[in-house]
């Protein structure tokens, strides 16, 4: 492993708490600051945490200003399983955060492409990412950069493999429901970020936590090419660390 801070929690919840002090010291002092955000399981005790804070005053999210990582293909704000929709749901309905300053793939892009590149210049117009909020999939994916033979640069279409399918089938009817394609930032856009927080929780985690920083850089597994970011923590709990 070149760089990482790893942090150690017992459970899921303290983790949340640790991630949150990291956003809270960002986000006092620089009130406008860009948040990388993810979503899926893992950073929900974090969001539960920033919630609280913002509403026992200490932190302001009204100039605050926010770039998802990825979205599903086909799905639009209203669809329950889209990532826009988890955001309003599990985070932004229950701050001040201005709707303006949010931004998550569009899922019903008519023109992918003009809109990949819209989203990569709004995130350079907001000064680029502060913070980058990642969890991580079984196979190593960072977004939804799935293992593969490059690195992508910038946000792009992906087809998603059968394992990520299978994961996330929890969310949705059934495995046909489950999008085959998603939009995401590339490996570039994430690493571009100045700072990079990955939260690992549960024993599912454990394998890959540790394939993806203390085993080679590779395209194979997307994440560990975060050992080459300057400025990379990891959060995982005893679980996930192998506790
Ligand atoms: C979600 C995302 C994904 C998830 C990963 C882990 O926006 O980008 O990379 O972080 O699939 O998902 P969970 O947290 O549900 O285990």
């Amino acid at each position: 492993m070149l760089h990482a801070n790893i942090i150690k929690a017992a459970t899921p919840e303290e983790a949340g708490k640790l991630a949150a002090d990291v956003f809270e010291a960002l986000i006092r002092t620089k009130p406008a600051c860009l948040l990388g955000l993810a979503t899926g399981s893992t950073p929900l005790p974090l969001y539960r945490e920033l919630i609280a804070r913002e509403k026992a005053g200490k932190i302001d999210f009204s100039r605050v200003r926010s770039a998802n990582l990825d979205e599903y293909k086909g799905l639009g704000p209203d669809h329950p399983q889209s990532y826009r929709y988890f955001m309003q749901d599990n985070l932004f309905n229950h701050i001040s955060i201005k709707p303006e300053n949010t931004i998550v793939p569009d899922g019903l892009a008519t023109d992918p492409e003009a809109m990949f590149a819209a989203y990569e210049n709004q995130i350079e117009a907001w000064g680029g990412v502060d913070l980058q909020l990642l969890g991580i999939g079984h196979d190593g994916h960072i977004g939804f950069n799935e293992p593969c033979d490059h690195f992508p640069k910038m946000t792009h279409e992906v087809e998603l493999t059968a394992m990520t399918r299978e994961a996330n089938k929890r969310f949705f009817a059934s495995l046909d429901e489950v999008p085959t394609a998603a939009f995401t930032m590339g490996i570039g856009t994430v690493m571009a970020a100045r700072k990079v927080m990955l939260i690992a929780t549960g024993a599912d985690k454990k394998e890959i936590l540790h394939k993806s920083f203390f085993g080679p850089v590779t395209p194979e597994v997307p994440a560990s090419i975060l050992q080459f970011h300057p400025d990379v923590t990891v959060i995982c709990d005893a679980a996930a660390w192998g506790e």
